[in-house]
C-alpha cells in the first residue's frame, strides 16, 4: 500500500535519511521506532509532502493506480488517503472542535456526508460531541489528541501517518487513544504508520516494526519478534522492558 525505497531527506545542510526502506502492507499496523532524532518525523513529513524528497521513491497505491509522493501535491495525497496525524497534535486551538473536525474534510464538498462523518467521529469519542462548539484550546493534552485522531478520520485516511501519539500523555489516556487505533485498523482496516519513542507500546499493537537508527532501517520483523529480541530490547526498550 505505501512503500519507501531508499528514501533520502535533508534538512538544512544535514541529511536526515540515508536511504529508508520500509513497506506497510494494506490494512497493516506498522510501528516505527528508534531514539530521539533518528530521523521519524522527517519520515512521516516526507511522506505526507512537507518536506522535499532528495533521493529514492515513496509511492502509495490504490485502487485507482500509483500516486508517487515527490510528484503529488499534499493535496492529493490527502485526497487519495494519506493523512498525517503530526508530532503535538497541532490542533487549532483558537477554532472550536467542530471547526477543527470540518478542516479535516476541507476537500469534501458533500455536506450530507460531513455531518455524517462528524457524527462517527462523536460517537467514537463523545467528550468531543459533548463539547464541540468549544473552542479546542481548552482541552486537555488527551482530549487534544482524541481531536487530531478524529480530525484525520474526516479525510477517511486509507493509511494513518501517526507522530508520537502516546507523547506527554497519562497512561490511561493512551491506552484508550491505541485501543481506538486498533479498533479503527481492524473494523475499518484503517493501514497505519505509527511513530513512536515508547517503542514497546508501539510494537505491541504493531503487527511488524522496523527500528530505526541515524536515518536508516537497522532492524525489522514482526511487533513480537522485535519485542522478545533481547538486543532491541535493552537499546530501545529501556532496562524494565
Ligand atoms: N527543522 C530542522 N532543520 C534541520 N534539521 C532538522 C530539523 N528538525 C530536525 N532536524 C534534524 O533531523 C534529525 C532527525 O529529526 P527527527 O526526524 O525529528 O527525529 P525523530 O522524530 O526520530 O526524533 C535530527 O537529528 C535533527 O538534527
Ligand atoms: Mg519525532
Amino acid at each position: 500500500m505505501l512503500r519507501l525505497e531508499e528514501l533520502q531527506v535533508v534538512r538544512g545542510r544535514t541529511r536526515v535519511l540515508h536511504g529508508l526502506t520500509l513497506e506497510l502492507g494494506a490494512g497493516e499496523i506498522a510501528a516505527l521506532v528508534g531514539a530521539n532524532g533518528a530521523g521519524k518525523t522527517t519520515t512521516l513529513m516526507a511522506l505526507s509532502g512537507l518536506l522535499p524528497i532528495a533521493c529514492g521513491r515513496a509511492t502509495l497505491e490504490l485502487e485507482s493506480g500509483t500516486l508517487d509522493v515527490a510528484r503529488s501535491t499534499p493535496a492529493a495525497l490527502v485526497a487519495g488517503g494519506l493523512i498525517h496525524c503530526p508530532e503535538g497534535r497541532q490542533v487549532f486551538a483558537r477554532l472550536t472542535i467542530e471547526e477543527n473536525l470540518r478542516l479535516g474534510a476541507y476537500l469534501n464538498r458533500d455536506e450530507a456526508e460531513v455531518r455524517r462523518l462528524l457524527g462517527e467521529a462523536y460517537a467514537l469519542f463523545p467528550v468531543l460531541g459533548e463539547r464541540r462548539g468549544l473552542n479546542a484550546g481548552g482541552l486537555s493534552g488527551g482530549e487534544q489528541m482524541m481531536l487530531a485522531v478524529a480530525r484525520a478520520l474526516m479525510a477517511q485516511p486509507k493509511v494513518l501517518l501517526l507522530d508520537e501519539p502516546s507523547l506527554g500523555l497519562a497512561p490511561q489516556i493512551t491506552e484508550r487513544i491505541f485501543d481506538t487505533l486498533v479498533e479503527l485498523n481492524r473494523e475499518r482496516g484503517v493501514a497505519m504508520l505509527i511513530v513512536e519513542q515508547n517503542a514497546m507500546l508501539a510494537l505491541e499493537i504493531a503487527h511488524k516494526g522496523f527500528v530505526m537508527e541515524e536515518g536508516r532501517i537497522v532492524m525489522s520483523g514482526t511487533g513480537r519478534a522485535l519485542l522478545e529480541d533481547a538486543g532491541v530490547v535493552q537499546a530501545y526498550l529501556g532496562a524494565s522492558a
